[in-house]
C-alpha cells in the first residue's frame, strides 16, 4: 500500500507528528476529556460531532461515520494520494523522505486540473517578472509603490502585471505546450467567434488568487487608471468558486488559528495593506457578499471574526449582509469602526498600522450594538410613533441572544437613551422569548460536543453488540485479543468483524502492540477502516471482566450454533422438495422461521 515508502518509514513519519496538530490546521478542536472534539470537515454540522484522539492517533466522525489516521484524513480531505498523504506530513515532521519518490507523486488524480494549476503557475511567475524587470511594467510598479506597497509585500502576493498586447500570453502558453482550448477553459485565455485566441487581461495588475494549499487557480487584474471595469477576474472554474476562495486565506490561516480571531475585508488591497501593517490574520472575499461556505470555513479557525468594510454606506450595507450571514456560525461577530469615505488601506497608508490597530479594529463594536445603531437612520427619532417602533425592533433583535447578561447590558442602554424603565423592556423581552421557543426544538447556542454514538444499540441484535464491544476491546487490547483467537479465533458472525480480527491477530502476532492508527493502514476496504476506528474510538470500558468477556463470547457462539442449526435446516427443506415432500419441506420452513424470530429476540 506504502508504495516505494518504506512502511517503516510510512510509521515513522505518522509517530513523529501529532494527529490533532495536523487536524488542528484545518478543523478547530476543543479538548475534551482524552479526545478533542470539532466540526466534522466532511459533512455540515452545527455541533461537534468529529473526534480526535491523540492517545491512539486517530479521527472519528459520529456523525458521518468517517474515520482513520493522519493520512486517512489527508487523503480524504485534499484528495492526496497515499504518498502525497505521506510527504506533506514528513514535510511537517521535517522528516527527509528518499528522493527517488519522483515530483509526479505530488501532483493530483487530474490531469487537465494538473494542467491548468501548471498553466497558472507560469503565467504568475510570467507577470510578476514583467512587473519587476520589464519597461512596460515600470508604470505598473511605480504606481504600486506610490501606493505604499513595498517590493517584498509585492513578492509575498506575487503581484504583477499582464503585458498590453493581443497574443502575448497566448504564444508563451503555447510554448509552454499548453493546449489552447483548456486554457479557454481555464479562463486564462479568449476565443472569438473567428476561433483566433487572445489574452484574456491586457495592461493590468495581476492579483493571483490562491486557493487555501497556496496555489494559484485565477487571477484578478486590475485596471491601471479609471478604466472599467476596475477589476477583471478570471471566470468561475471547477478550480475557482468566488464563494469558496477567500483572498490570503493559505497565508493568514496560521496566525487566524493561533489568535481564533480573524479580520474579513472588501478589497485585495485592503488585505495586502493590513498584511504589511503588521496584521496577518486577514482575508477577503471576491468582491462578494461573504457566503455560508466561506462562513463556515472561517468558524473552523476562528471564535472570533471582525468585518472590517468600507466607512461609506456601501460599506454599511455590506457589513449588514455579512454580519447576518457570519452570526449563524454562533462566532462572536464584530465591525470595526472607519471613518467616513475611507477604506482600510487609506487609513493604514494615512496613519500607519499602529493606529489602525488601536484605534479601528480594537475598538470594533459587537455586531448587535452596530445593528442597533444602523437601525436608527431607518427611523426619525424625534417622533413618537417611530421611536416605539424602533424600540420595539431592538428589543426583538436583543431578545435573541442566548446570554442574559448580554440582554440586561443592552436593554439598560435602550432604557437610559430613551429614558424607559428597564423592568417594561425586559418584560418584552422575555415575552418574545416565551413566543419564539418552540416545544421540543433544541435550546439553540448550548454548544456541547454531541453524546458519542451509543455503542450499544437496541436496533441490533444482542449478538451483533456483543460482537461490536468485543472487537473494540481487542483493538485495545492484546492479551484480551489471544484469549478470544484462542477461544472463537475469527469465527465471528459480522463478516465485517471477521476481516477485522483477521488481520487483528496477524497484526499482533507481528509482535506489534495496540496501535489502532498503524492497524488500519493494513485494511485496504475504506468502510471496514472505518469501522475499526468507529470500534477503537468508542468509549467502551477499557476495563473489561472475566464475566462479560465469557458472556460476549457466548452470545457469539450461539448466534454461530444457531446459523448453523438454521442453514442444515434449509439444506434439508431443500432435500425435501427434490423429494417432492411438500409437507415436509413447509414444516421446516415454518421450523426455520421460528428459529430466526427467536434469534431476534436474544
Ligand atoms: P483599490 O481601488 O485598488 O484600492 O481596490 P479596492 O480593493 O479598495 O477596491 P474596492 O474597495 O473598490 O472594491 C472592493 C473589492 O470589490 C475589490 O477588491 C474587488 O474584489 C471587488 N471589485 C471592485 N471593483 C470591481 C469590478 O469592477 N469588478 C469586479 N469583478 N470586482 C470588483
Ligand atoms: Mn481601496
Amino acid at each position: 500500500m506504502a508504495g516505494r515508502i518504506p512502511e517503516e518509514t510510512v510509521d515513522e513519519i505518522r509517530k513523529s507528528v501529532d494527529i490533532a496538530d495536523i487536524i488542528g490546521d484545518y478543523v478547530q478542536l476543543k479538548r475534551q476529556g482524552r479526545n478533542y472534539f470539532g466540526l466534522c470537515p466532511f459533512h455540515g454540522e452545527n455541533t461537534p460531532s468529529f473526534s480526535v484522539s491523540s492517545d491512539k492517533q486517530i479521527f472519528h466522525c459520529f456523525g458521518c461515520g468517517k474515520g482513520g489516521n493522519v493520512y486517512s484524513f489527508l487523503m480524504e480531505l485534499e484528495g492526496y494520494s497515499f504518498i502525497q498523504a505521506v510527504k506533506t506530513v514528513a514535510e511537517k515532521a521535517g522528516v527527509q523522505l528518499p528522493d527517488d519518490l519522483g515530483e509526479e507523486t505530488s501532483k493530483p488524480h487530474d490531469p487537465e486540473a494538473q494542467n491548468v494549476l501548471d498553466a497558472h503557475m507560469w503565467l504568475t511567475k510570467l507577470y510578476h517578472h514583467l512587473l519587476r524587470h520589464s519597461k512596460e511594467g515600470k508604470e505598473a510598479l511605480s504606481y504600486l509603490h506610490e501606493r505604499g506597497f513595498t517590493d517584498e509585500i509585492i513578492e509575498k502576493y506575487s503581484l504583477g502585471f499582464s503585458p498590453p498586447s493581443q497574443e502575448f500570453v497566448v504564444t508563451f502558453l503555447e510554448k509552454k505546450g499548453f493546449h489552447p482550448q483548456t486554457m479557454v477553459k481555464a479562463g486564462l485565455l479568449v476565443v472569438n467567434d473567428q476561433g483566433e485566441y487572445s489574452d484574456r487581461f491586457r495592461a493590468r495588475i495581476m492579483f493571483p488568487l490562491r486557493n487555501h494549499l497556496g496555489k494559484t487557480v485565477a487571477f484578478a487584474g486590475r485596471a491601471m487608471g479609471d478604466q472599467s471595469p476596475k477589476y477583471l477576474n478570471s471566470p468561475e472554474t471547477n478550480l475557482f468558486q468566488k464563494n469558496r476562495l477567500l483572498y490570503n486565506f493559505d497565508s493568514a490561516r496560521s496566525t487566524i488559528r493561533k489568535s481564533k480571531t480573524v479580520v474579513l475585508f472588501e478589497g485585495f488591497a485592503d488585505v495586502i495593506s493590513a498584511d504589511q501593517a503588521g496584521i496577518h490574520n486577514g482575508v477577503g472575499t471576491m468582491g462578494t457578499a461573504v457566503s455560508q461556505t466561506q462562513a463556515q470555513l472561517l468558524k473552523r479557525y476562528a471564535d472570533e471574526i471582525i468585518i472590517c468594510y468600507d466607512g461609506d454606506k456601501a460599506g454599511q450595507q455590506a457589513t449588514v449582509k455579512a454580519g447576518e450571514i457570519l452570526k449563524q456560525t454562533g462566532c462572536t461577530v464584530k465591525t470595526a469602526r472607519l471613518p467616513e469615505g475611507m477604506d482600510p488601506d487609506d487609513y493604514i497608508k494615512k496613519f500607519g498600522g499602529e493606529r489602525f490597530k488601536s484605534e479601528v479594529l480594537d475598538p470594533s463594536d459587537p455586531y448587535t450594538s452596530f445593528i442597533i445603531n444602523y437601525w436608527k437612520r431607518n427611523y426619525n427619532l424625534q417622533l413618537e410613533g417611530d421611536r416605539i417602533a424602533y424600540i420595539e425592533k431592538v428589543v426583538q433583535e436583543v431578545a435573541k441572544l442566548d446570554r442574559a447578561i448580554e440582554r440586561e447590558h443592552y436593554l439598560h442602554e435602550i432604557a437610559r437613551e430613551f429614558d424607559i424603565a428597564v423592568e417594561t423592556l425586559k418584560q418584552e423581552a422575555d415575552e418574545v422569548r416565551k413566543k419564539s421557543y418552540t416545544p421540543g426544538r433544541p435550546v439553540p447556542n448550548v454548544e456541547k460536543p454531541q453524546a458519542r454514538a451509543p455503542m450499544q444499540s437496541k436496533l441490533l441484535p444482542a449478538f451483533h453488540n456483543a460482537e461490536r464491544k468485543l472487537v473494540a476491546i481487542m483493538l485495545n487490547n492484546p492479551v484480551i485479543a489471544e484469549k478470544v483467537q484462542e477461544e472463537i479465533g475469527g469465527a465471528f458472525n459480522i463478516s465485517e468483524h471477521q476481516v477485522i480480527v483477521t488481520h487483528l491477530y496477524a497484526y499482533y502476532e507481528d509482535g506489534h502492540e495496540s496501535d489502532i492508527s498503524q492497524f488500519v493502514e493494513r485494511l485496504d476496504d475504506p468502510s471496514i477502516k472505518e469501522l475499526a476506528v468507529q470500534l477503537a474510538m468508542s468509549p467502551i470500558g477499557e476495563e473489561v471482566t472475566d464475566q462479560e468477556l465469557a458472556d460476549y463470547i457466548y452470545r457469539i457462539k450461539a448466534e454461530k450454533t444457531d446459523r448453523t442449526d438454521i442453514k442444515g435446516l434449509i439444506e434439508e427443506q431443500k432435500l425435501a422438495e427434490q423429494h417432492n415432500d411438500p409437507v415436509k419441506a413447509a414444516q421446516i420452513a415454518m421450523e426455520v422461521l421460528k428459529r430466526k424470530k427467536e434469534m431476534r429476540n436474544i
